[in-house]
């Protein structure tokens, strides 16, 4: 709920202190800005009216939930929150602290509420540009504190607040990652990497992740942070039937190139069930010693 996390927000356009108003529907600036909690429970906070990038569609944040409440992306979870408890550890954060994580592009939730399950009294920020994926996010757990705003922009959270920020499969903005970081804080990073989902790339006509990816956000996060160690490769395999294949490249940004009738019948000549290789590398960033 918003409240969790109401002390680490702030005012996307100056970065003040928000607090509540009337019971948390709305949350306010200093200088009066106010910004309404809507009545499903999370807030938009952006400096303009219009987002200038509108994230997942209602039907990719559907084919997301249904993919991944199978479970078919157990080991991603697994390292995400491994990485995690990694960052905690190493920035002392100690039974005092109540944990304070953000997932940038947090989708439906999944990744956030099964971390806030594995750190024990932790609260999270999940921060989205997508409504139909925030809607989600919102109920995905009691700990999660739902926010709308634009990852490429100003991040509507306090200096040096959070402790461990996740990225998963979204955008990066590192000069805003490193100012909302707590000292000795970092950034764990899953991204696909070239292989992903290789035995469906050719029947169903999709692009391959582009190999170098992980190589290049190292690049652009390198005015900011140095990686911990080398990104580890976590590759398994998925048996996945039909629907779970439907769903699974619904969620994609494939989805945005295939017309989904063209993709549906392009599934539909695969074998009943297969087995599709999963690979992504996870990266944990933290600030250099200056
Ligand atoms: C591939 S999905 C990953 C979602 C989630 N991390 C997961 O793995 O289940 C990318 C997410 O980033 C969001 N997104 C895209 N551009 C964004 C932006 N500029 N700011 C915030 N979120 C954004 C999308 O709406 C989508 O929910």
């Amino acid at each position: 709920m918003l409240e969790d996390v109401s002390d680490l927000l702030a005012d996307p356009v100056d970065g003040t202190a928000l607090s509540s108003q009337d019971g948390y529907r709305s949350l306010v600036s200093a200088q009066g800005r106010s910004y309404e909690v809507c009545a499903d429970g999370f807030v938009t906070l952006a400096a303009c009216e219009t987002l200038a990038h509108d994230g997942d569609d209602a039907q990719m944040v559907a084919d997301r939930e249904t993919f991944l409440s199978q479970g078919h992306y157990a080991p991603f979870v697994e390292a995400v929150t491994q990485g995690v408890h990694d960052a905690l550890d190493d920035a002392g954060v100690g039974n005092d602290i109540a944990p304070a994580l953000c997932e940038i592009g947090a989708g439906t939730g999944y990744y956030l509420s099964h971390t806030l399950d594995a750190v024990d009294d932790s609260r999270g920020v999940g921060i989205d540009v997508s409504y139909p994926a925030v809607q989600k996010l919102t109920t995905s757990h009691s700990r999660v504190g739902a926010v709308v705003a634009d990852a490429l922009e100003r991040l509507p959270l306090r200096d040096e607040c959070i402790h461990a920020l996740t990225v998963i499969f979204a955008p990066h903005n590192s000069a805003e990652f490193a100012r909302v970081l707590a000292p000795g804080g970092s950034v764990v990073v899953l991204n696909a990497e070239s292989g992903h989902l290789r035995e469906l790339r050719e029947p169903l006509g999709i692009m391959d992740v582009e190999p170098g990816s992980t190589e290049r956000i190292i690049e652009d996060m390198a005015q900011y942070f140095v990686p911990v160690q080398a990104p580890q490769l976590v590759e398994f395999k998925m048996r996945l039937d039909q629907p779970s294949i439907a769903a699974q490249i619904g969620m994609s940004p494939s989805a945005r190139h295939i017309e989904p009738e063209v993709l549906h019948q392009r599934v539909a000549t695969l074998p009943e069930r297969m087995d599709i290789t999963a690979r992504a590398s996870i990266t944990r960033f933290v600030r250099p010693a200056e």
